[in-house]
C-alpha cells in the first residue's frame, strides 16, 4: 500500500509524514531528499546554469541512491549520506529551481516509483498523489497559514544551529510556493481524490493521529 503525502514547504509534512510511517511500520520516503541531492551534487559539479540537454546527460552519470534502510530511505550521493549537507537556504532554492526542469523529473521518477515497489510505503513531496503514485490507496494534502509555516520553519532551522531572520525566511518561502505552484511539470496541487487537511491549528500528534485513522479505515475496507 503506498500512502501520499503533499504539500507547500514549512506544513510539517516531513516529521508528520515520518510518524505516520513509523505508527503504521511503512517505509518512509522523503522525495524533496532526493530533488535537493540533485542540487547539491549540481553545485559541487557546477553545473547548476547548465543547459537542459546537458544537464540529462550529467544525471545519467550522479552516484544517487535511495537505500532502504531501518524504516525510511536514506538518500546517498557516492555512497554518503547527504542529510547533513541538503538543509540550508541556499539548497532549498536551487532544489526548487533544478526541480522545475524535465530531465530532472524524469530522472526521479523511476527512483521514486521503484521505492513504492517494493512494499508499504509513505511517499513525501509535491506531486507523490498527482503523478508519482496517481493509484495510490490514501492521499494527504497538508497546509497550512502563511505565519504558521515560516514560524515552523524558523522554529527547525533554530534546532539545527541556524538562526535566519524570520522576515527572510517567509520571504523564501513566497518564493519557492511560487515557483513550485507555478512550474508547469507536475505542479505542487492536490490530486482530486487527496484529503486536504489544513494543519494551522493542529499539533503534529493531531496531524498523524487523523492520517492514520483514516488510512486504517481505508486497510479496514469499512
Ligand atoms: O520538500 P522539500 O522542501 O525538501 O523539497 C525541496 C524542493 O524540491 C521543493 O522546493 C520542490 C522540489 N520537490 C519537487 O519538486 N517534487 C517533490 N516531489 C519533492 C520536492
Amino acid at each position: 500500500m503506498v500512502v501520499t503525502v503533499d504539500g507547500p514547504a514549512g506544513t510539517g509534512k516531513s516529521s508528520a509524514s515520518r510518524l505516520l510511517a513509523r505508527e503504521l511500520g511503512f517505509a518512509y520516503l522523503d522525495t524533496g531528499a532526493l530533488y535537493r541531492a540533485i542540487a547539491l551534487a549540481a553545485r559541487r559539479d557546477g553545473v547548476e546554469e547548465a543547459a537542459e540537454s546537458e544537464l540529462a546527460a550529467w544525471l545519467a552519470k550522479v552516484p544517487l541512491e535511495a537505500k532502504p534502510t531501518d524504516g525510511r530511505f536514506l538518500v546517498l550521493l557516492d555512497g554518503q549520506d547527504v542529510e547533513p549537507f541538503i538543509r540550508n537556504e541556499a539548497i532549498s532554492q536551487l532544489a526548487s529551481r533544478l526541480s522545475a526542469l524535465a530531465p530532472v523529473r524524469e530522472h526521479l521518477l523511476g527512483l521514486q516509483r521503484s521505492a513504492g515497489e517494493r512494499g508499504d510505503l509513505v511517499a513525501e513531496g509535491r506531486d507523490m498523489g498527482t503523478v508519482v503514485f496517481p493509484r495510490a490507496e490514501a492521499k494527504f494534502f497538508l497546509t497550512a497559514s502563511e505565519q504558521e509555516r515560516a514560524r515552523r520553519r524558523w522554529l527547525q532551522l533554530g534546532q539545527s544551529g541556524q538562526h535566519v531572520d524570520p522576515a527572510e525566511i517567509l520571504a523564501d518561502l513566497r518564493r519557492r510556493d511560487q515557483r513550485d505552484s507555478g512550474r508547469s511539470l507536475s505542479p505542487l496541487r492536490p490530486a482530486g481524490d487527496a484529503t486536504v487537511l489544513d494543519t494551522t491549528p493542529l499539533s503534529l500528534s493531531q496531524v498523524v493521529a487523523t492520517m492514520a485513522r483514516q488510512v486504517r479505515t481505508r486497510i479496514s475496507g469499512t
